[in-house]
C-alpha cells in the first residue's frame, strides 16, 4: 500500500484516486500520524500531499521527520516537497509571486521518476513558495521558466519532489509520473481489485463481528445497499436491516428495496412505516434547516425504537464513504465539510452504544459502485442517483403536507420515467422535481385553472461540489412538461432550472 500524508491540499483525494486507478491500494492520514503507526502500516511508498500553508508559517502542518529516514521511497508534492526539503536542511523562499496555472516543464536529467516522459511538456502549478537551496544528495530533474526546482531527487535515498501537481488532469504526463513512482521506484504490484477487496472485507467483518448481531439503516441508496449486501455475505442472518419509510420518499421506493434486497438476497429487513410521525413533526415548518433537524431527530428516534426490539445488537453497519472519513481526519476542513453537515444520522452510534462496522470507509463512490457490481447487486440499485436524507421535504418549498407530497411524487415519477426512457438517467448526477409555493394561472379546455408550478432540476456533476445544469434536449423537456401537466392533477406549469452550482446549489432548500 501507499500512504498519503494529507497536508490539506484541495487535491489530496485526487492523489488517492490516481494511485487507486493504477490498482494500488492507498490510505490518507493526517500529518500528526504516529511514526509507529506508519511503520505498522508497512507502506511501500509515501506521498506527501500539497497544502495551503507556507512552511514558515506559525502553524504550518508538519509530520514526524523520521518518516524520511525509514528507507521507504517518498514523493513530496508542492507543500509536501517544501516540507521535506526544509526538514532535511535545505531552504524554501517565501512567495515572491504566486505561480498558478500551466507552465512549460523542461526535463533536465534522466531518472526513474521521469522514465518515458517527454523532454518537454506542460505541468500545472499552484504555489507561492519555491525551493531556494537543496539539501546534500539532491539534484534537479526538471525546471520551468519560473521555477528552477520543478522536480528534484535524491536517488540514493529514494526521495523525490515535485513543485507541480502530477495528480491533476492539467499535467498530461502526471499519470505516468505517478505510475513510475509506484511501480519503478516503490515496486508496487497492480493487485488491488474489487474482488480482492470484497474478499478481505468479508473476512474482516467476520472477524470483528463474530457471532454478534449487526443492525443497519437501509435507505435504498447505493451506499447502504452495498454495505448491507456485503455484511450479509459475511454474516448472513446475523444482519438485520431497518428501512424507515418517512413518507418523504420517491414513488415505490420501499417496494423496490423489498423486492430487490429482501426477496432476491434474503436479507432480513424490518420495514417501519413512520410517515405519520414525520409529517406531524413537520407540520407548519417552513425553514429548510428546521426541516432537516426535525427529520434527523425523528429518524434517530424511530430507528432507536425499532432497534430496541432486535435482540443482541452490538454493531451498527453504515455505508460511510472515504471522502467523509478523510474529511474528519484531515488537518484542515476541506470543501467537503459543507456536504458533511447534511449527514443527519451521525449521533446514532454514540447514543445507542453500538460499535461501528463501516466496510466502505476506504472507498470512493465509483469504487462502491464497482464493488456493488462485483458482489452481485442489481444494476438499477447500483446506478441510483443520490437522494437526500430529508427526501422530498426539501423539494417542497414551504410546508410539507401529505397532499403536496403526493403531487410531487407523481410529478417526480413521470420525470424519472422520461429521463430513463431517453437514456439520460445514468448520465445525470441527479434529476428531480421541486414543488414551488406558488400558483399560476392556466387554461385547460374551456376552464381557467389556478394551480401549482413545478420546477425540473437536472444536473451533471462529478461529486456534487460543483454542478452544471444539464443541457437536456428541448424535445425531451417538452415531453416531460406535457406529460406532467396532463397527468398530474394540481399542476399547470413546468419550468426548467438553468442555474449552476456555485452560485446556486443542487437542491432548492
Ligand atoms: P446541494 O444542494 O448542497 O447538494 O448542492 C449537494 C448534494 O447533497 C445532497 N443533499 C443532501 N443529502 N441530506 C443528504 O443526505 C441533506 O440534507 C442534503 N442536502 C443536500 C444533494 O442531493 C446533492 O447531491
Amino acid at each position: 500500500m501507499i500512504l498519503i500524508i494529507d497536508f490539506g491540499s484541495q487535491y489530496n483525494q485526487l492523489i488517492a484516486r490516481r494511485v487507486r486507478e493504477e490498482r494500488v491500494y492507498c490510505e490518507i492520514e493526517p500529518p500528526d500520524i504516529d511514526i509507529g503507526r506508519v511503520k505498522a502500516k508497512n507502506p511501500e511508498g509515501i506521498i506527501l500531499s500539497g497544502g495551503p500553508a507556507s512552511i514558515y508559517e506559525k502553524n504550518a502542518p508538519k509530520t514526524d521527520p523520521a518518516i524520511l529516514d525509514l528507507g521507504i521511497p517518498v514523493l513530496g508534492i508542492c507543500y509536501g516537497m517544501q516540507y521535506m526539503i526544509d526538514a532535511l536542511g535545505g531552504s524554501v523562499k517565501g512567495a515572491g509571486k504566486r505561480e498558478y496555472g500551466f507552465a512549460e516543464l523542461i526535463v533536465e536529467k534522466d531518472s526513474r521518476l521521469f522514465k518515458d516522459i517527454k523532454k518537454s511538456g506542460t505541468c500545472w502549478m499552484s504555489h507561492g513558495d519555491s525551493l531556494k537551496e537543496l539539501p546534500e544528495g539532491f539534484e534537479v530533474l526538471a525546471s520551468t521558466p519560473n521555477t528552477p526546482y520543478a522536480a528534484i531527487a535524491d536517488n540514493d535515498r529514494r526521495l523525490f519532489g515535485l513543485q507541480f501537481h502530477p495528480e491533476v488532469e492539467h499535467t498530461p504526463q502526471g499519470k505516468k509520473i505517478i505510475a513510475n513512482f509506484l511501480f519503478d521506484i516503490c515496486g508496487c504490484k497492480k493487485s488491488w481489485t474489487m474482488k480482492s477487496f470484497a474478499k478481505e472485507e468479508i473476512a474482516r467483518i467476520q472477524e470483528t463481528v463474530g457471532e454478534k448481531r449487526v443492525i443497519l439503516g437501509l435507505s435504498g441508496g447505493v451506499d447502504s445497499s452495498v454495505a448491507a449486501l456485503l455484511i450479509h455475505q459475511a454474516i448472513g442472518k446475523n444482519l438485520t436491516c431497518i428501512f424507515v419509510d418517512n413518507g418523504l420518499l420517491r414513488k415505490d421506493e420501499g417496494k423496490q428495496v423489498k423486492e430487490r434486497l429482501s426477496r432476491e438476497f434474503d436479507i432480513d429487513i424490518r420495514f417501519v412505516n413512520a410517515a405519520k410521525t414525520f409529517l406531524s413533526g413537520l407540520k407548519s415548518v417552513i425553514d429548510p434547516e428546521k426541516k432537516r433537524k426535525i427529520i434527523g431527530k425523528t429518524f434517530i428516534e424511530v430507528f432507536e425504537a425499532e432497534a430496541k426490539g432486535i435482540e443482541g445488537a452490538e454493531f451498527l453497519g453504515q455505508g460511510t464513504l472515504y471522502p467523509d472519513v478523510i474529511e474528519s481526519v484531515s488537518a484542515f476542513g476541506g470543501p467537503t465539510s459543507v456536504i458533511k453537515s447534511h449527514h443527519n444520522v451521525g449521533g446514532l452510534p454514540k447514543r445507542m452504544k453500538l460499535k461501528l462496522v463501516e466496510p466502505l470507509r476506504h472507498l470512493f463512490k465509483d469504487e462502491v459502485r464497482r464493488l456493488g457490481k462485483t458482489i452481485g447487486l442489481p444494476e438499477e440499485m447500483i446506478w441510483r442517483q443520490p437522494f437526500p436524507g430529508p427526501g422530498l421535504a426539501i423539494r417542497i418549498m414551504g410546508e410539507v403536507t401529505k397532499k403536496r407530497l403526493d403531487v410531487l411524487r407523481e410529478v417526480d415519477a413521470v420525470l424519472l420515467e422520461e429521463i430513463r426512457a431517453a437514456g439520460y438517467y445514468r448520465k445525470l448526477w441527479q434529476s428531480f422535481a421541486v414543488l414551488l409555493p406558488l400558483k399560476s394561472v392556466g387554461v385547460m379546455g374551456d376552464h381557467r385553472t389556478y394551480d401549482n408550478v413545478v420546477a425540473i432540476r437536472a444536473v451533471t456533476s462529478k461529486d456534487a461540489m460543483t454542478a452544471d445544469w444539464a443541457k437536456l434536449p428541448h424535445k425531451l423537456l417538452g415531453k416531460i412538461s406535457n406529460r406532467i401537466i396532463n397527468e398530474v392533477r394540481g399542476v399547470n406549469r413546468v419550468v426548467y432550472d438553468i442555474s449552476s452550482k456555485p452560485p446556486s446549489t443542487i437542491e432548492w432548500e
